[in-house]
């Protein structure tokens, strides 16, 4: 595979808080176009995974890159091409929703006029038109969820990382998101979702990584995940956790 066809690229990473060692050596990579499924049970790993390539977390030891740039030396590259849809919603409470997604295409550069457009465009997209001038407290959480995801998108990165997206979502929202990344997928956006629902990475996703206690358990195409059956023990814990 091409540097720049690695959507993601990590080489022992190691990672503790602390003492705590939360990621021990763990190396995979994903291809530009994937669809993802970051699989493990509470406790695992997989936000720090997430923080470290995003740039929000430091690591002791490691490599990690997103479309061949460096996440430490090349950060401002890699901050471009990455979305990230966090878990928790952490909106600013005093902007309405049009002016949120504007302010954040302004973190990349983007002019007022543009980030308007493109803002309204993703609204439009993920039915929020109609609630563009309310605060995001006047939002349902489904609509909150899909604004999370509006905001991930504003600045067109190449790789959108979700954390468990749907985790406290009821069955149709749950529907409507598995949709919507579907689509952004077929349309060329490599996606990384981290989940503990087995479900979720069966229906959606090309290739499937294990995770559990800071070790990569197994990385294969889903298929060749699915049937090994070495890995009940694990799917166990991570279902046994619901
Ligand atoms: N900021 C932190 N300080 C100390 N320990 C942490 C911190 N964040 C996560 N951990 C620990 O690291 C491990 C992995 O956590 P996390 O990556 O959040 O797991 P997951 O997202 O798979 O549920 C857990 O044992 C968690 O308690
Ligand atoms: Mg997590």
């Amino acid at each position: 595979m091409r540097d720049s066809e690695r959507a993601v690229s990590i080489q022992n990473l190691t990672k503790y808080y602390g003492k705590f060692q939360a990621l021990d050596n763990i190396s995979f990579e994903i291809r530009r176009g994937d669809f993802f499924a970051f699989l493990g049970p509470n406790g695992a790993g997989k936000t720090t995974t997430i923080n470290v390539i995003t740039g929000l977390s430091n690591f002791q030891q490691g490599c990690v890159k997103v479309f061949g740039y460096n996440t430490t030396s090349e950060y401002i590259q890699t901050r471009r091409l990455v979305g990230l849809c966090a878990q928790e919603f952490n909106f600013d409470p005093f902007l309405t929703i049009h002016q949120l997604l504007v302010y954040q295409a302004g973190y990349f550069g983007i002019l007022p006029q543009e980030a308007s457009r493109r803002t309204d465009e993703l609204l439009d997209r993920f039915q929020l038109i109609d609630k563009r001038n309310v605060k995001h407290r006047a939002l349902s959480s489904g609509m909150k969820k899909r604004l999370l995801i509006c905001r991930a998108l504003i600045h067109d990165p190449e790789i959108l990382i979700l954390d468990e997206p749907t985790a406290g979502c009821d069955l149709e929202l749950k529907f409507l998101i598995w949709d919507y990344l579907t689509q952004l997928n077929n349309e060329g956006k490599t996606i990384f979702l981290t989940t503990h629902y087995m479900e979720e990475a069966e229906r959606l996703c090309k290739t499937i990584g294990i995770i559990n206690h800071g070790r990569i358990v197994r990385i294969g195409n889903k298929q060749d995940v699915l049937k090994d059956k070495s890995l009940e023990a694990v799917f166990l814990e991570v279902t046994g956790l619901e």
